[in-house]
């Protein structure tokens, strides 16, 4: 059977809200072109001499990949003039980008996730997350984008990998869409994608060990001990070093993700940012049948406090995620008297 495209899907959708405007329709096919781009430039590599350090630093002091920065202007140059969008913001920009037009929208974005891999040839992404302007009859400002992640209007990933897909949800479940390259077109392979409840896969950086919380080390030690330990089956690992990539591994086979929260510098809660990563991952684990925790709280509802903050993220298959939940609500006990 013919797979429909992504502009097919949008109308379509688009025609089950007698009220829109067709703004968001736009937006998201405007997101859909600069991520087809961000996939050439990836994909070429060394022959566009597009690898390596940009000599530049990003507001959290991580050095800029070339292509970080070709991503980031990717994605602002396709939507700046569109008029969908009041403003973006982004990993590698410190402030806000108020856009020339007042749109309704606002875009926040990580242009290239993971992009330590793209020198070596790995899988890499685009996240993003769209909220409303909660008052688009004045100008756009940071505070605005400091919405938890439960009012997100969508969220959604493109992946760069052997397949370039885009995933995303609107509120209505997950759909993924394959690029076919012949075409140039988004088509929709695999439709409302759902996330096993159990798993014996987990993800971390183990390197991290000696850092993490009680509740995390209790429960990784539990999988490594495996059929001899009290979880009585044998776990397995995985780490890419890409958030979008565990991401979507566990879309597809199930599994549990960790960034948790960790002693080793007392600065950052967390490694992962709040508005461009977390939230919007936790939207799509969430929207296909998993869950997302910071250890105590629903990522979902963590209330950001800027916008480029920080946060511990568990999330995947939900059996998984809800152990975590119990054994950090465990650590938390008062020791009975
Ligand atoms: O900055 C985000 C990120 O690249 C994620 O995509 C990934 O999960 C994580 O950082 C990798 O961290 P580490 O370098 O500790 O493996």
């Amino acid at each position: 059977m013919q797979k429909i495209n992504l502009t097919q899907f949008i109308i379509e959708q688009q025609g089950r809200h007698p009220e829109a405007s067709g703004d968001f329709s736009g937006l998201l096919a405007d997101i859909a072109v600069a991520c087809k781009a961000i996939a050439g430039a990836v994909a070429r590599g060394a022959l566009a001499d597009v690898l390596g350090s940009a000599g530049s630093g990003n507001v959290q002091g991580e050095e800029q990949k070339k292509l970080d920065i070709i991503a980031n202007s990717t994605m602002v140059a396709a939507n700046e003039w569109r008029g969908h969008l009041a403003a973006m913001a982004s990993e590698e920009m410190e402030h806000i980008l108020p856009t020339h037009q007042r749109g309704k929208y606002l875009l926040v974005f990580d242009p290239l996730d993971g992009s330590s891999n793209t020198d070596i040839a790995m899988t890499v992404g685009t996240i993003f997350s769209v909220l409303k302007h909660p008052d688009p009859n004045r100008d756009p400002a940071p505070e605005d984008f400091l919405q938890p992640g439960t009012q997100q209007v969508c969220a959604g990933y493109a992946i760069y990998g052997p397949n370039t897909m885009l995933v995303l949800t609107t509120g209505q479940g997950v759909n993924g869409f394959t690029l076919d390259r012949s075409l140039g077109e988004f088509l929709l392979t695999h439709p409302d994608m759902r996330i096993p409840e159990d798993t014996s896969e987990f993800a971390i950086n183990m390197s991290n060990e000696r850092f993490w919380h009680p509740p995390v080390q209790r429960y990784v030690a539990e999988c490594r001990a495996g059929k001899s330990g009290p979880r009585g089956r044998d776990f397995n690992m995985r780490w890419i070093a890409s958030m979008v990539a565990e991401v979507h591994r566990i879309l597809n086979r199930g599994g549990i993700f960790m960034y948790p929260g960790d002693t080793k510098d007392p600065a950052k809660p967390g490694r992962l940012r709040l508005l461009y990563e977390a939230s919007p991952m936790a939207m799509i684990v969430e929207q296909a049948g998993g869950l997302a925790i910071t250890g105590h709280e629903r990522l979902l509802e963590t209330r950001p406090q800027s916008l480029h903050q920080r946060v511990p993220v568990i999330l995947g298959s939900k059996n998984e995620v809800e152990r975590l939940a119990a054994y950090h609500r465990e650590a938390c006990q008062p020791l009975a008297a």
